[in-house]
């Protein structure tokens, strides 16, 4: 019911950078977080969902926590990008203003409208730190798309913002802050976990891995994992930037490794004792040969 949701304790929202190829995703979060992610990648193009949290300043003055999910842009990555919006609590869309609406800003503004009750959607128009760029074209075309901008009246953040510079990227982090604590997000901090797989990987040291978002329970070493038909006992926890972890609390991602099989990105994580995953993992397997041999016998 609402009054025990209310008992809950605050979580960190999950917000997704996302928007067209090179419109400046990476080089944004890079600054936020003084990092340089996007000047070792190769082309220069995110192929991945990068996770990681941040301590920011909430409009109160008390530090609060972020976690931003950086998505790619590129044509090829539709998945990752469906993924990263549909275990978010908010999406920046990022458009670079020398460049406008393109294909991928649209196909963001797409994934938004499907779960609008859900998401909280702010605007970040990039690079104004170029000569000659005009922010107010870029707005009108926005609004032509649909998209209710604070500018025109309607109730759609935008921010005027830099990643190169850092300008504007104070006021795109309180306005963050601001949609999330109008979310009012909150989450059972103990217990057994619920979370996604946003990316896994062989790892030639931990073997099968995943980062996971966690969004409900407490991911600690030794306990069951479950994901689709992989299975495991988590061995070691990391966070993105590959410190040791003891736990891992709701809004927050962290490496998974202890798999024996690899999970799938986009699947969803729950724990369990020993006996509950073997029957599921059995019952799974059951489900999969089933509609394996009902489409062998539809072809
Ligand atoms: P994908 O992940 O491949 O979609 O790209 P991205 O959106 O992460 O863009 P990225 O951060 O890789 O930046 C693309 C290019 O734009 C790089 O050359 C950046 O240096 C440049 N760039 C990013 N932000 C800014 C900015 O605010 N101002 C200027 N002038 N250039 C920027
Ligand atoms: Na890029
Ligand atoms: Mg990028």
């Amino acid at each position: 019911t609402a009054a025990d949701r209310d008992s809950l304790p605050p979580r960190p929202p999950v917000v997704t950078i996302m928007g067209h190829v090179d419109h400046g995703k990476t080089t944004l979060l890079d600054t936020l977080r003084s990092s340089s992610v996007a000047k070792g990648e190769a082309g220069g193009i995110t192929q991945h969902i990068g996770a990681f949290s941040v301590p920011v300043p909430n409009p109160g003055g008390e530090k609060r926590t972020i976690t931003f999910l950086d998505t790619p842009g590129h044509a090829a990555f539709s998945a990752m990008r469906a993924r990263g919006a549909s275990v978010t609590d908010i999406v920046v869309l990022v458009v670079a203003a020398d460049d406008g609406i393109m294909p991928q800003t649209k196909e963001v503004l797409e994934l938004v409208k499907k779960d609008s009750n859900k998401v909280g959607l702010v605007v970040a128009i990039n690079k104004v730190d170029k000569p000659g760029v005009d922010v107010s074209k870029i707005e009108t075309a926005l609004l032509a798309e649909g998209v209710q901008l604070e500018t025109f009246g309607g109730d759609v953040p935008v921010v005027h913002v830099s990643g190169l510079t850092g300008q504007g990227l104070p006021t795109l982090v309180e306005t963050i802050s601001l949609v999330a604590e109008m979310q009012d997000l909150r989450a059972e901090q103990k217990g057994p976990i619920h979370g996604y797989v946003l990316e896994s990987r062989v790892d030639k040291g931990l073997g099968p891995t995943a980062t996971v978002l966690i969004l409900r329970g407490q991911l600690t070493p030794g306990m069951g994992l479950i994901s689709g038909l992989a299975h495991g006992k988590v061995r070691l926890l990391k966070s993105p930037a590959g410190e040791s972890l003891k736990a891992v609390g709701p809004g927050t991602a962290a490496l998974v490794s202890g798999w024996k099989e690899l999970p799938k990105a986009g699947d969803e994580v729950l724990t369990g004792t020993d006996g509950e995953i073997k029957k599921a993992l059995a019952n799974r397997a059951r489900k999969a040969d089933l509609e394996a041999t009902i489409q062998d016998a539809e072809a």
